[in-house]
């Protein structure tokens, strides 16, 4: 009952604010360089690196022209996540022990660039590397925001402005079915004080019929 409640009040909470989506994780679906860059020795270091996270190395890529294919569970996955539409710098690199490191590629990379409904997202760039990523989450967002189109940011304050309209509108209702059953027990009190006053004055004008009937008059008070 509880959990229910939960993930009730977290579907209407990510359904108004979808910027604060939980984080959505992006994981290396295949990888293929094209070259190396170290001259010294022929086995590379790669790695990927997104700004101010840490390096995550690919300790099975070691040769060019060599397709390399991932399940998404190696213990280096996943690459990254997003937590909002923001975009990341990112970037392949190999690692130099002389030098800096060289760089493959480095690019903003998106939540929205998972357009293919299987959440897939090719990136490559020539005589460098072709890599495939993989987020089903961030298909799953940007079929939300399609629905909600250009205006997106207005329809979301129209969300908003939703769950408040029906708050109000619940909370005028109570107050008004409150005052209904009020007026409607004061009449009924105002209805029995009637009644009761009625039985009353008819009580007294019956004993005053018992009185006369036993013939005693306003004598039979002083005795
Ligand atoms: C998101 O990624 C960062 C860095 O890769 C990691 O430290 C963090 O735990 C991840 N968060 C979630 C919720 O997976
Ligand atoms: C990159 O790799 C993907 C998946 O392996 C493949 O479908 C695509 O054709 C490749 N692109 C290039 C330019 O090699």
């Amino acid at each position: 009952m509880a959990s229910r409640w939960n993930s009730r009040v977290s579907i209407i909470f990510l359904f108004c604010f979808p910027e604060l989506l939980l984080s959505a994780v992006v994981t290396l679906d295949s990888l293929e360089i094209y070259t190396t860059h170290e001259w010294l020795t022929s086995t590379p270091t790669v790695y990927f690196k997104c700004n101010e996270e840490k390096k995550t190395v690919l300790p099975d890529v070691k040769k060019a022209h060599a397709v390399y294919h991932f399940k998404g569970e190696e213990s280096f996955q996943p690459l990254t996540n997003f937590t909002s539409k923001k975009c990341k710098r990112c970037g392949f690199y190999e690692k130099d022990r002389i030098k800096f490191d060289d760089v493959f590629d480095e690019w903003e990379f998106c939540p929205s660039d998972f357009t293919s409904p299987n959440g897939i997202y090719i990136h490559s760039k020539d005589k460098e590397f072709n890599a495939t990523f993989l987020c089903d989450e961030c298909v799953k967002r940007g079929a939300v925001d399609n629905l909600d189109g250009d205006s997106h940011h207005h329809n979301e304050g129209h969300g908003v402005q939703w769950y408040i309209v029906i708050i109000v509108a619940s909370i005028v209702g109570s107050i008004l079915l409150m005052m209904g059953v009020f007026v409607a027990y004061k009449y009924w009190l105002k209805r029995k004080r009637q009644q009761e006053q009625a039985r009353f004055l008819k009580l007294f004008e019956e004993e005053d019929d018992i009185e006369d009937d036993l013939g005693l008059g306003p004598l039979s008070d002083s005795i």
